[in-house]
C-alpha cells in the first residue's frame, strides 16, 4: 500500500545496523524559522491547531523540511497536547502564548474523571500520518511521536508551560496517589495512541519525556521512567516484519542514562550536556543514540557550525566498532530547533553531517 523505502540509512541506524552515513533529523524540523512554514500557517487561519488538524496542511509542512535540507527522515507535524485535549482539557494556543488548557487536572475530582480518550477524537493524527506517509512516496521513513506520562502530566497539572512546576511538584508529593492515577491513565493512552500511529504508517516512534529532567533522582524513576516502561511494554515493534524503533528521549536524562537505556528502547535521544564518547562506551552495544548538537549552535556562522557539528559526529566515533559491528548513531540536536534560526544555517549542518560522517567509514 506504500511505495517501497529508498533511503533507510535512520532506520538502520536506530537497529545498530551499518550505513553509508550518520542520518540525521532536527527535533521540530518542521516550525516558525522555516518561511514556507509561516506562510501555511497563515492560510490555515495564522493558528497551530489549524494547521495540525488539518490533512493537507499538516502533510504540506512535514513535507518543507525535506524538499529544502538532505535529511533522512520525517516526523509527524502534530504536538504531544492533542492527547490531553481528547481528554477533554480544551487545548488552545494563545497569540504569542505557549500552550494553555481551559480545564487543567488540579483537584481529586479532576483526577478521577481522566480516562484513556476515544481514538477517535485523534482521527485526524492518524489520517495525517497516512496521507504524509503517502506523499513521502519513500524517500525517508516517517517517524510518529508522543509525550511521555509524566511531560503530559506537567502541562496536565499546570494548565501550560511552567518555569518551576510547582502546581504538578505540589501533587506529586503532597498526593502521590493522585499523581499515579493521571500517570497510569497517560501511560495507557500514550500506548494505544502510539499503537495506532503504527497501524496508520508510522515507521518508529518517539517518546519525548522533555521534563523528565526537572524531577530528582528517585522520583525520576517512579514517576517519569517507570511510565515510559508502561508505555513500551504495550508498544507494536514490529508491523508487515518490519521491526518500529521506539526512540527515548529525556531532556537532562543524562544522570540516568543506564536505566533509561536499560528501558527497553531501541534509541536514547540525548541532550548537548551528555558526553557521546562516555554514553557511547556505557550504553552503545545496547542500545543506538540520538543527538546532540546544543541547538543554539545553528546561530553562529556556518563554518563554527560544521566545526561543531564535527566535534559531535567524532565524539561518537566510528560507528563500526574494532570487533566489526556496528554501533548506531543519529544525528540530531539536543532539544528542538529554534525558530530564530537562519535557515540557511541548517543547509550548512545537513552538509556537513554527511560529509564528516562518510569520512568515519573509510578505511583508517
Ligand atoms: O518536530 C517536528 O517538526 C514535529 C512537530 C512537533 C511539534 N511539537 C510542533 C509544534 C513536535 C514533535 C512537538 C513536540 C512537543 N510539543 C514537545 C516535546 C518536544 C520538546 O520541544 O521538548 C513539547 C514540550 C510540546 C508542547 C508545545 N507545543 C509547546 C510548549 C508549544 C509552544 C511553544 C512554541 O515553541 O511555540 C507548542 C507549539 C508547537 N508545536 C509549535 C510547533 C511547530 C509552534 C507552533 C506555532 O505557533 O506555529
Amino acid at each position: 500500500m506504500f511505495a517501497p523505502l529508498q533511503n533507510d540509512s535512520f532506520l538502520r541506524a536506530c537497529l545498530r545496523q551499518p550505513t553509508p552515513h550518520t542520518p540525521m533529523w532536527l527535533m521540530r524540523q518542521a516550525g516558525r524559522y522555516l518561511p514556507e512554514y509561516r506562510a501555511t500557517r497563515m492560510k490555515a487561519g495564522n493558528s497551530f491547531m489549524g494547521l495540525a488538524t488539518n490533512v493537507g496542511y499538516a502533510t504540506e509542512v512535514t513535507l518543507q523540511p525535506l524538499d529544502r535540507y538532505a535529511l533522512d527522515a520525517a516526523i509527524l507535524f502534530s504536538d504531544i497536547l492533542t492527547v490531553p485535549d481528547a481528554m477533554g482539557l480544551g487545548l488552545s494556543f494563545g497569540a504569542g502564548e505557549g500552550p494553555k488548557f481551559a480545564k487543567p487536572v488540579q483537584d481529586e475530582a479532576a483526577v478521577n474523571a481522566l480516562a484513556v480518550p476515544d481514538m477517535d477524537k485523534l482521527r485526524y493524527v492518524f489520517d495525517a500520518v497516512t496521507s504524509i506517509r503517502k506523499a513521502l512516496h519513500g524517500r525517508v521513513p516517517l517517524i510518529g511521536f508522543s509525550g511521555s506520562p509524566w511531560t503530559l502530566a506537567c502541562y496536565m497539572v499546570e494548565g501550560g508551560s511552567s518555569d518551576d512546576y510547582r502546581k504538578v511538584k505540589t501533587m506529586l508529593y503532597s498526593r502521590p496517589d493522585l499523581m499515579h492515577r493521571i500517570l497510569t491513565v497517560n501511560a495507557d493512552a500514550v500506548a494505544v495512541y502510539l499503537n495506532t500511529q503504527i497501524d496508520a504508517g508510522a515507521q518508529a516512534v518517539m517518546i519525548f519525556d522533555s521534563w523528565g529532567g526537572v524531577l530528582a533522582d528517585g522520583a525520576f524513576q517512579e514517576f517519569s521512567l517507570a511510565y515510559t516502561k508502561r508505555v513500551l511494554a504495550q508498544l507494536k515493534r514490529e508491523k508487515d516484519g518490519q521491526r518500529i524503533p521506539a526512540i527515548v528521549f529525556t531532556k537532562g536524562g543524562g544522570p540516568w542514562l543506564q536505566e533509561i537505556a536499560d528501558a527497553g528502547s531501541d534509541v536514547v535521544g540525548l541532550d548537548w550536556t551528555v558526553n557521546l564518547a562516555q554514553a557511547r562506551a556505557q550504553v552503545g552495544g545496547q542500545v543506538a543514540l540520538q543527538g546532540n548538537l546544543d541547538p543554539n549552535v545553528l546561530f553562529a556562522p556556518p563554518a563554527a557550525i560544521q566545526a561543531e557539528a564535527i566535534k559531535v559526529l567524532d565524539a561518537f566515533g566510528r560507528p563500526q566498532r574494532a570487533d566489526g559491528g556496528w554501533d548506531g548513531h543519529i544525528f540530531n540536536l539536543g532539544h528542538g530547533i529554534s525558530q530564530h534560526t537562519p535557515p540557511e544555517h541548517v543547509t550548512a549542518l545537513v552538509e556537513a553531517v554527511h560529509r564528516h560522517s562518510r569520512t568515519l567509514r573509510e578505511p583508517a
